[in-house]
């Protein structure tokens, strides 16, 4: 392609952008707030509270629970008939083990909140009466400040799922258990001792499950720390992929030639992306229909470009490459540098893989059928190595990847308070 094509195309995809963005300017206003703005309109009882990483990250933590005198999800967690609730039946449920929740790649808290009010899980699990803890992982939007460095920087995006494991999930998860319960059980004069029975659950989705499968096989976070570990879709083997665009980006390798040109943040055009599939929805339903979930997977396509003002919320690009590594070596392992430099931040030329055999959890995995990046096949393989796990179920569910997000169904929700008891 010549020089000068190159241009005429830039200018012509940027005077499209234009025409769209006039066309479509008067959006919902609804669809550009934060989660923050989002919870706090709904009603919901919410906080941000930040936690700083051993490495000098910091990452924001969205906490949500359920609005005042609401009344609460029925589900069979609620033995009594109490259904209108206020700050002292909060503080009664919170005696259920508080959750945990880990985004998928590029994602933010608002991957947990941009479906209708009823379907986001943040909302819903708030509403069945847990105290939800969202974290959003270094590199994404709410969690962009560190110690040192700025965004700006190189440095900062050196990262993948290996460092959330290591050093985000221990932070957050500490920081949980220790400062918020412990103070919590302070001000009510419980003994430390009576708190110390408190546990998390944790739900993943896609990345979020890797990190915590990676922060257990590494014991980088106790694991008596959990009780309940529920995995949505979970990336971790990933083998037998039929995603025509993951296909292309391993034998292209795209994403290292954007490492070198500079590009050390992942590209991010929300804006873009969400006026693009909000002017010709066919064009992201078939995007998504060759990436993550095939054609029958019942993504609320009418919502889809809303999330995409709010998705991807910003991570590095070593993050994809990480991912792109485990789906070429077809093992659960760290970051690849290279013989040379492997030998230098592993003491081995080979990379180590994750002890997945290490994990003595009680693990849930809710699987869906209409997933391109993570069939069955690997979900079956990934339970088989899961060998010290507890109870390990595996739950099928008509969903693909990203409907867990974005779905018109609610099935697995509802399921999810049965199998946290
Ligand atoms: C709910 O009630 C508590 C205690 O009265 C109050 O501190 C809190 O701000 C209220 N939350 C909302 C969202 O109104
Ligand atoms: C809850 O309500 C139902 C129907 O009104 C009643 O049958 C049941 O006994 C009640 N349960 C409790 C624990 O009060
Ligand atoms: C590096 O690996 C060698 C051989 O496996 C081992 O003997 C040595 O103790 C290791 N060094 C460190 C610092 O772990
Ligand atoms: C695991 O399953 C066995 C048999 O179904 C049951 O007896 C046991 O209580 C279960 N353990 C846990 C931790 O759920």
């Amino acid at each position: 392609m010549s020089n000068k094509t190159a241009k005429l195309q830039i200018i012509g995809l940027f005077i499209a952008y234009i025409i769209l963005i006039v066309i479509y300017k008067d959006g919902d206003m609804s669809d550009f707030e934060d989660f923050q703005t989002r919870s706090i309109k709904l009603g919901y009882n919410f906080e941000e509270h930040f936690v700083e990483t051993e490495d000098g990250f910091i990452i924001s933590i969205h906490r949500v629970r359920a609005k005042n005198n609401s009344e609460l999800e029925t589900s069979q967690n609620f033995n009594n008939n109490e259904t209108s609730i206020n700050m002292e039946t909060l503080q009664q449920l919170q005696k259920k083990n508080p959750i945990l929740m880990g985004h998928g790649l590029g994602g933010s808290s608002d991957t947990f909140n941009r479906n209708v009010e009823e379907k986001s899980l943040a909302y819903f699990l708030a509403r069945s009466g847990y105290d939800i803890f969202i974290m959003n992982s270094r590199g994404n939007k709410y969690s962009y400040q560190h110690k040192i460095y700025s965004i700006e920087q190189s440095e900062y995006w050196d990262f993948s799922f290996q460092d959330m494991a290591k050093y985000d999930v221990p932070a957050v998860a500490n920081y949980i258990l220790n400062k918020i319960y412990n103070q919590q059980a302070q001000n009510q004069q419980q003994t430390i001792e009576q708190n110390e029975q408190i546990k998390l659950n944790y739900i993943g989705h896609s990345q979020g499950c890797t990190i915590i499968l990676a922060a257990l096989s590494d014991k980088s976070v106790p694991s008596s720390y959990f009780e309940n570990v529920v995995l949505m879709t979970p990336a971790a083997l990933i083998l037998h992929g039929t995603s025509p665009v993951s296909d292309f980006i391993q034998k292209v390798d795209v994403l290292s030639f954007f490492q070198q040109a500079g590009l050390h943040k992942f590209l991010q055009m929300n804006a873009f992306n969400y006026y693009l599939c909000r002017a010709i929805p066919y064009i992201c339903e078939f995007s998504v229909g060759i990436t993550t979930d095939n054609f029958e997977s019942p993504i609320n396509h009418d919502l889809f470009y809303k999330l995409m003002y709010h998705y991807p919320a910003g991570t590095s690009t070593k993050a994809y490459i990480h991912f792109n590594q485990l789906m070429k070596s077809k093992k659960f392992q760290k970051f690849d540098y290279g013989a040379e430099k492997n030998f230098a931040m592993y003491n081995s030329t080979q990379v180590p893989e994750y002890a997945l055999s290490n994990i003595n959890n009680k693990i849930h995995i809710l699987a869906g059928t209409q997933d391109i990046i993570t069939p069955l096949e690997d979900i079956y393989y990934l339970k088989e190595q899961l060998v010290n796990a507890q109870n390990v179920t595996i739950t099928l569910f008509n969903e693909g990847h990203c409907s867990f997000i974005i779905g018109k169904e609610n099935e697995f929700l509802n399921f999810i308070p049965q199998i946290l008891v």
